[in-house]
């Protein structure tokens, strides 16, 4: 079956991942490769209306477990109604943030136990994994004060206190480290031109020799 790459950018707040989303899927459609470029918690009707839910209101509005199975409601939506189709047509799919994001932000920093991460992978992914991970690493700070300066209706997560994002960060390392095949770790720190080419660099690299 033909089979597109599923690529997803992670990392901590203000790391300018969705500028960076949006520059490789026009870089990849100028090279005449169907793209879909997507985003988490969202991306289908009803995963987008659960984002409404958990990224807005008082910071421990969900606990950390419901706050992972509301991602994981929201992340089946999506990969059965858009990612798997996509994949399945021969398309590229690039997405802003995935499973990751829930191992570090609800396990990691929020203290979801891991087998329950573990095991909603493995039940609700099924085989529908990254090919690629790219995890953009910044200083908390400098991240923080980023997403501060573009700061919209969605600061639940910005507002949980420097701690978190230190755990947060330190959560991105770890995965880079243990699955070294799929991840490449994005040094986040330069203006958009310099990030850009880390990202092209690594794309290119790692996914270039499978056509
Ligand atoms: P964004 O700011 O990159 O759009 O991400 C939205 C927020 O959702 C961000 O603060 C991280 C959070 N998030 C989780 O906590 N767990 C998840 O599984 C995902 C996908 C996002």
């Amino acid at each position: 079956m033909k089979h597109g790459r599923f690529i997803t950018f992670e990392g901590g707040e203000g790391a300018g991942k969705s500028t960076q989303l949006k520059r490789l899927a026009a870089r990849l459609q100028s090279q005449g490769r169907e793209v879909v470029a997507t985003r988490e918690p969202g991306g289908s009707p009803g995963a987008e209306a659960i984002r409404g839910l958990v990224l807005t209101g008082a910071a421990d509005r969900w606990s950390p477990v419901a706050e992972t199975l509301l991602m994981y409601a929201a992340r089946r939506d999506h990969v059965e109604r858009l990612i798997r189709p996509a994949l399945a047509r021969g398309d590229w799919v690039i997405c802003d943030r995935f499973a990751d994001s829930t191992r570090a932000y609800q396990g990691a920093a929020g203290g979801t136990p891991p087998e329950l991460i573990a095991s909603l992978e493995h039940f609700i992914l099924e085989e529908t994994r990254p090919d690629l991970t790219l995890i953009f690493d910044l200083p908390v700070e400098v991240g923080l004060a980023r997403a501060h300066a573009r700061a919209g209706s969605e600061l639940r997560f910005e507002s949980k206190g420097l701690a978190f994002h230190e755990r947060l960060r330190g959560a991105f390392l770890a995965i880079a480290k243990a699955e070294p095949d799929r991840c490449a770790l994005i040094d986040a720190d330069g203006s958009v031109e310099v990030v850009e080419a880390r990202v092209w660099a690594t794309v290119e690299g790692r996914l270039a020799a499978h056509g």
